[in-house]
C-alpha cells in the first residue's frame, strides 16, 4: 500500500495520480504495484472505462527512484512490481490516456509508448538518462520508440539524452496534443469521457486490433529486462547513482 498513488473515478473514467511531490513523482516498487494494481483490476471491472495516467504538482515523473533502484530489484522475490507495471500497461485492455502536467523522465517517456493517448502541458518535456546512468532502454522502448518517432530522434532521445520540449514531442508524435497547463487536465478528461460513452465492446475489440501482433514487444522487453538488471549491477550505475545522491557529474571509467 502507498499514498503516494491516488485514485479517483468519475463518469467510468479513472484517474491515477502519481503523488510525491517532494520528490518529483520519483517512483518506488510500492507505487509500480500500486499502478499495476489498478490498472490490472481495471480490466474486469465494468464500472471503468478509461483510464488517465498523471502526476501531482510540476512534474509528470522524475522516473525510477535512484534510491530504491537497485535494492528492490535485488530484493523481490517473483515479479518486481516494476515489471508487473510495465506489462499491466503493455497488455491493458481498457484505454490508457496519459495527460503528461510537468517533465516525463525515463520511465516516464517510456510508459508513453504504451498508453492509447498521450497530451503534453505545454511545461511538459520529455527525456530518458539511461545511458547517463549507466542503463540501457526498458519498457520495450529500444523497439517502440524508433517506431513512432523515427530512428534518429529515437537515438537523439535513447543513446544521446536529448530533452524534447512539449512542441518538439507534438511534432515527432510522442504526444498527440500540446494543451495550455491549465487546460491539459480537462482535456484528456473530455476525451477519456468520449471513450467511456462509445459502446464498449467495439472500444475494447478495436484496442485489440490495434495491439495485435505484438510478441516481439514482449520478446523486447524480456531482453531489455535482463540487460537492464545487469547494468544495475555494474560499477557505472553504482558510481551514477552515487553522483546523483551527492549533487555532482558522474565520472566513469573506461
Ligand atoms: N529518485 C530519487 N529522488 C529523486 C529523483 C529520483 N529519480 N528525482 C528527484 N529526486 C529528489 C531529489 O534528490 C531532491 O531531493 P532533496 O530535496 O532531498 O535534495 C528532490 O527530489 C527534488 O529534486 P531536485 O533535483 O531538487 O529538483 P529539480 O527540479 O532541480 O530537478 C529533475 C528535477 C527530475 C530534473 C532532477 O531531480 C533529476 O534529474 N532527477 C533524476 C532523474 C533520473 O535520473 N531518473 C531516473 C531515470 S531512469
Amino acid at each position: 500500500m502507498t499514498d503516494h498513488i491516488t485514485q479517483t473515478l468519475e463518469n467510468r473514467v479513472l484517474t491515477l495520480t502519481i503523488n510525491r511531490p517532494e520528490r518529483k513523482n520519483a517512483l518506488t516498487q510500492a507505487m509500480y504495484g500500486a499502478l499495476a494494481d489498478a490498472i490490472n483490476a481495471a480490466n474486469d471491472d465494468a464500472g471503468i472505462r478509461a483510464i488517465i495516467l498523471t502526476g501531482a504538482g510540476d512534474m509528470f515523473t522524475a522516473g525510477n527512484d535512484l534510491g530504491d533502484f537497485a535494492s528492490d530489484m535485488e530484493r523481490s522475490s517473483g515479479e518486481p512490481p516494476v515489471t508487473r507495471f510495465l506489462n499491466g500497461i503493455r497488455d491493458a485492455e481498457k484505454p490508457l490516456i496519459a495527460a503528461v502536467n510537468g517533465p516525463a523522465v525515463g520511465v516516464g517517456l517510456t510508459m508513453l509508448l504504451h498508453c492509447d493517448i498521450a497530451y503534453a502541458a505545454e511545461s511538459a518535456n520529455f527525456r530518458t538518462p539511461f545511458t547517463a546512468l549507466g542503463l540501457v532502454p526498458e519498457a520495450g522502448s529500444s523497439l517502440l520508440l524508433p517506431l513512432s518517432v523515427g530512428n534518429s530522434m529515437a537515438n537523439d532521445i535513447l543513446l544521446a539524452g536529448r530533452i524534447l520540449s512539449a512542441q518538439e514531442a507534438l511534432d515527432c508524435g510522442l504526444v498527440s496534443r500540446v494543451e495550455p497547463d491549465t487546460g491539459l487536465m480537462s482535456a484528456a478528461l473530455a476525451t477519456a469521457e468520449r471513450i467511456a460513452i462509445a459502446a464498449p465492446t467495439a472500444i475494447r475489440r478495436s484496442k485489440a486490433l490495434i495491439r495485435m501482433n505484438r510478441e516481439a514487444v514482449k520478446d523486447r522487453m524480456e531482453a531489455e529486462g535482463k540487460m537492464f538488471a545487469e547494468q544495475l549491477k555494474s560499477p557505472d550505475f553504482a558510481e551514477a547513482a552515487a553522483a546523483f545522491m551527492q549533487k555532482r557529474p558522474p565520472v566513469f571509467k573506461d
